[in-house]
């Protein structure tokens, strides 16, 4: 017998009347918002909502709001029919694929801008892009009206915006943050790895690693600017073709951190080539991390195996 296809709206009306009739039976619902070109970063985003919820709606929609002019919304891996392959294996109820003029209509005129945690690190790198993200999530969960909202960490720095843009605007639903899902070798499962030539493949683990070694020296005391500015150098030195920032902030504000006093995170992103990289790693304060401290780092601690794959 062929499969049951999966069940796909086009309309945020659609949508609306789809989940008011799950929530009329007691139902609960997940969403995981997407870009498409899914692959098995996004499939753990629907495994952690098909956990939290009787339902899970995926949403695809490529959101050209959140592209810079110069940058790849022409471009960007689309394949519509794969994707609803892998949704409906997964066992997702719903997709909501909507059209751009379904989201965008004629005459729409409304942002939402999230200040301070937009204006810095990829804010600065990419402008406006945090705008056109929080617009096309704030109307994503006002239409799904979801109780949760998966979004992985690998763009930590978006998934903080979509916290606090849901706070501010009293939106009720959980916004769940689901660790990254690494190749073996560490690289961060991307969308866009795709761009990334042999050779270029070949280099980009050197991201993880050097990551994991810095967050491992600054948790054993090293001084973190000392240990940030090591790292930049690093990357360069390995070929990486710019490096966009290399941060130390506050794990939750972004704000930056010159003391391991608090929950922190490192952020990284790169050129690498066509493709530009991001990545992230925490930063846990411990004992040993002296307000000051520079100290020599010991090495070999921090776990780590790249797969989670
Ligand atoms: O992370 C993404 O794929 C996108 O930024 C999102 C959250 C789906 C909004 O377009």
């Amino acid at each position: 017998m062929p499969a049951k296809p999966l069940a796909t709206v086009r309309t945020a009306a659609a949508l609306r009347r789809a989940v008011a009739q799950w929530r009329k039976r007691g139902d609960t619902v997940a969403l995981v918002p997407t870009m498409g070109a899914l692959h098995a970063g996004h499939m753990a985003l629907v495994t952690r909502a098909r956990r939290l919820a009787k339902r899970t709606v995926v949403s695809l929609f490529v959101n050209p709001a959140q592209f810079g002019p110069h940058e790849d919304f022409a471009k960007y891996p689309r394949d519509e029919a794969a994707d609803r392959a892998k949704l409906r294996e997964a066992g997702v109820d719903l997709l909501f694929a909507p059209d751009v003029a379904e989201i965008y209509p004629p005459g729409f005129a409304t942002a939402v801008a999230v200040s301070g945690l937009a204006d810095t690190l990829d804010g600065v790198h990419r402008p406006g892009h945090f705008t056109g993200v929080a617009t096309v999530v704030a109307k994503l969960l006002i239409v799904a009206q979801a109780d949760f909202a998966c979004f992985g960490e690998k763009d930590y720095q978006q998934l903080q915006i979509v916290k606090r843009m849901a706070a501010d605007l009293d939106i009720p639903t959980r916004i769940v943050g689901v660790p990254t899902v690494r190749e073996r070798d560490g690289l961060a499962l991307s969308s866009r790895n795709g761009y990334l030539s042999q050779d270029e493949r070949a280099l980009a683990p050197t991201l993880h690693r050097v990551l994991l070694d810095t967050a491992e020296h600054i948790e054993h005391g090293a001084n973190i600017d000392d240990a940030v500015a090591r790292a930049t150098s690093e990357l360069t030195m390995s070929g990486f073709d710019g490096v966009d920032y290399f941060a130390a902030v506050d794990a939750e504000t972004l704000e930056p951190l010159d003391r391991l006093d608090r929950p922190a995170r490192l952020l990284v992103a790169v050129q690498l080539g066509r493709a530009r990289l991001i990545d992230n790693e925490p930063l846990k304060p411990t004992s040993r991390a002296p307000a000051a401290g520079s100290g020599r780092p010991r090495s070999g601690t921090r776990p780590r195996g790249g797969s989670s794959r």
